[in-house]
């Protein structure tokens, strides 16, 4: 054991020196990209230094208002310093990338007008540009003037045909003049079926545009998506454009914005810019919320009339008061003083019961590790629900988890499966959470009734869950560790986006009845080495969980599944030993067939390896693996000292089978230093 220990303690100090140099390598490389200070984010605005003109302002909470829901204004916001598009050397023009989020906010629903545009400007100076139909960017002079020199995006409310618009929502391309060159209605198209799907500019909801510029093909792409979405594959607009003779150096950056006669507030709620390089991910955590849509309200008569006659009034009554006596048993729930406060979070049985048709058999869509899922149909807003039926017998730490579950209700991100809310009965808790069309991801990867899934639709899952889960750990305000990530975790929407779910549930079972024990919770196979020692969860056990499901997604077997032979196979070192051989690409489902690329299958396993490693110090953050799956950092070569995953199996034998085991917390005290926080 002592020489086990050492080999350990040798090999931890090894892990920390390679750390530390890759650390210093980002730290530079950081440095000097930022040194020509081309590339700037901002995650709302409170504090930015922009140059606002018109009635644009910068809210309190941290919005850009370029209008104020007043009519007839506009409103300009550039970066204060220009920046040069043109390579002085070649005279070509740059690429570059930038993504904005934005939300327009009419006074009356449906009714708004005019939009917005991000343009690229030699001036600042728009004193003298029309609001209105001309978006604060032209007046009738200079309109379709090629001494512009302005690029326009122009996202449009407003029907105009004699600016050849095509409808009242639409997204154009402008080059010095109003009338684009390109244009479509807004949408996007499903990178699973490559349908148009249109969205509305005026829903009041964020919204999320990526621009972005090839200067070697002089492609121009623009693409739309609502922000729950991932960045829509094929762009809306895609056009060859030479912007040589448009954009002269030095140049402006910014928005523009106008109404006419409809008060309508523009709002932006994050920019990014690079140029020479791809837009920096907004963090949608830190973007300032948009104000509501007043909605327009109709009045509701109900009237009720009753028979009056006496003795038919008195069987009435019998009636209604059994009838009343019956309903309050089916729709019994437990509702304390301490709830109260979570109201808009609190469903009522009685709607879950009518949502899910009374949780009939036919309408179960699983049973997880935490209870049964049934479909429901919300009868107000007919929205798609799923109804987790969990039931809890301790009323020990339900408070604490109430409050807890409340609080992940409000964690919103494109690849997390939103939680709506609770209901909460006795020896049984409700989560209601978005329903996911697709089902989970294992039923793709092991199912025979599901097709396959190409290498494309994996590599996306695998960012997506990445990036929720970086979301959960680094970029929310408090730190959530998901404890049990797994294929069947991750549930797909209807464009096969990847999305956690179940996250902070297992936490239910850390409430336990004795405090002196902590539970580890989490699924055979995924279990990180070191939580039998500490018996704590932290995000690095998260990391390892991760690593196996990496290696789950490219290689399509379990963690730990039969082979032919009856045998035992436990993927994580079947991968180490294919990786030791040279023959990592082995592993890789047969089920991709030849289409594959094999730069990225290689990544995946070996990152997977990387996440899975048995000491965690060895492991990445979040934060580097989803840099490494970017491609913005080079994965660190794994060390041949790499040992095999049969540290787990000798751990196994000490009983190692349990879904859930108590530890004593007297050991649970070690804490583990993580890659880069
Ligand atoms: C919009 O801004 C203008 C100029 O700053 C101001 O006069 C007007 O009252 C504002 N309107 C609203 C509705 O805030
Ligand atoms: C804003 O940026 C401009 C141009 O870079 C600079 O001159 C100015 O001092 C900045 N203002 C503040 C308040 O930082
Ligand atoms: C707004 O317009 C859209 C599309 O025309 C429609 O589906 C939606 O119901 C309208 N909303 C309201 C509140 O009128
Ligand atoms: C239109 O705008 C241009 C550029 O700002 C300006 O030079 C010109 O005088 C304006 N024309 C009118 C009629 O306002
Ligand atoms: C623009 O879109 C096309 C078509 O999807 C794609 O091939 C190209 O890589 C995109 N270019 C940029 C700069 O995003």
């Amino acid at each position: 054991m002592g020489g086990f220990g050492r080999a350990y303690k040798d090999m931890a100090a090894m892990f920390l020196k390679i750390l530390v140099s890759l650390l210093l390598f980002f730290h530079k490389k950081l440095a000097a990209s930022g040194s020509e200070n081309h590339e700037f984010t901002f995650n709302g605005f409170r504090g930015a230094n922009l140059t606002l003109d018109g009635v644009a302002s910068i809210t309190s909470s941290g919005l850009l208002r370029i209008t104020n829901a007043t009519t007839q204004v506009k409103g300009h916001a550039f970066r204060p310093s220009p920046l040069r598009f043109r390579d002085q050397t070649t005279g070509k023009i740059f690429s570059f990338s930038t993504t904005f989020v934005f939300g327009f906010i009419p006074e009356f629903a449906n009714l708004s007008g005019h939009g917005i545009a991000f343009l690229i400007s030699p001036t600042k100076d728009f004193s003298r540009a029309l609001g209105s139909r001309f978006l604060g960017l032209f007046n009738r002079s200079n309109n379709g003037n090629p001494s512009n020199h302005i690029l326009g995006i122009e996202l449009d409310t407003i029907y105009d045909p004699e600016f050849e618009d095509i409808d009242d929502n639409h997204v154009g391309i402008d080059i010095n003049s109003l009338t684009s060159i390109n244009f479509h209605t807004a949408g996007y198209y499903a990178d699973d079926s490559g349908l148009f799907k249109a969205l509305n500019l005026k829903s009041g909801e964020a919204l999320q545009v990526w621009i972005d510029y090839d200067g070697h093909e002089m492609l121009l792409n623009v693409t739309l998506a609502s922000i729950q979405m991932a960045k829509p594959q094929k762009p809306l607009l895609s056009k060859i454009i030479d912007l040589s003779s448009v954009l002269i150096d030095p140049m402006y950056v910014g928005f523009s914005s106008a109404t006419g006669s409809l008060p309508t507030s523009h709002y932006i709620l994050g920019w990014s810019f690079n140029m020479n390089g791809v837009a920096q991910a907004l963090d949608y955590s830190l973007l300032p919320s948009l104000p509501r849509v007043r909605p327009k309200r109709g009045s509701k008569a109900l009237t009720i009339s009753l028979p009056l006659a006496s003795a038919g009034l008195v069987l009435i009554v019998v009636g209604v008061v059994a009838f009343i006596v019956r309903w309050r048993v089916k729709y019994a729930e437990l509702l304390e003083d301490w709830e109260l406060e979570y109201g808009p979070r609190r469903f009522s049985y009685k709607d879950l019961y009518k949502a899910t048709k009374g949780f009939k058999d036919k309408d179960l869509l699983g049973i997880g590790g935490f209870g049964k899922v049934y479909k429901g149909v919300l009868q107000t807003s007919k929205s798609e629900i799923a109804v987790k039926r969990v039931s809890h017998e301790s009323r020990q730490g339900i408070r604490e988890f109430v409050a807890e579950i409340v609080s992940i209700g409000r964690l919103r991100h494109r690849n997390l499966v939103q939680l709506l809310g609770y209901c909460r009965r006795k020896g049984e808790l409700l989560l209601v959470y978005d329903y996911m069309p697709n089902g989970s991801l294992d039923k793709f990867l092991y199912g025979q009734d599901k097709p396959t899934l190409d290498w494309a639709t994996r590599f996306r899952i695998i960012k997506g869950v990445a990036s929720g889960l970086l979301y959960l750990h680094e970029d929310w305000e408090q730190v959530v560790i998901h404890r049990d990530i797994k294929a069947s975790n991750v549930l797909l929407d209807h464009e096969l986006n990847g999305r956690l779910g179940d996250f902070g549930l297992a936490r239910l079972y850390d409430h336990g009845t004795d405090p002196h024990t902590t539970h580890i919770v989490g699924t055979m196979g995924y279990l990180a080495p070191e939580l039998t020692r500490i018996g704590k969860a932290t995000t690095i056990t998260d990391v390892f969980a991760f690593g196996v499901f990496l290696l789950e997604v490219a290689c399509g077997r379990r963690p730990v599944g039969s082979i032919a032979s009856g045998e035992e196979l436990i993927l994580l070192d079947w991968v180490v030993e294919n990786w030791r051989k040279g023959s990592i690409l082995a592993t890789r489902d047969p089920r991709l067939g030849d289409e594959y690329v094999v730069e990225e299958v290689e990544l995946i396993l070996k990152l997977g390896l990387l996440c899975s490693h048995p000491l965690p110090t060895a492991r990445p953050s979040m934060r580097e693996v989803v840099r490494y799956l970017g491609g913005r950092a080079p994965l660190p070569e794994l060390s041949p000292t790499y040992v095999s995953f049969s540290v787990l199996g000798l751990l196994r034998n000490e009983g190692f089978d349990d879904y859930i085991m108590s530890y004593p917390s007297s050991v649970a005290t070690a804490s583990i230093i993580s890659g880069d926080r």
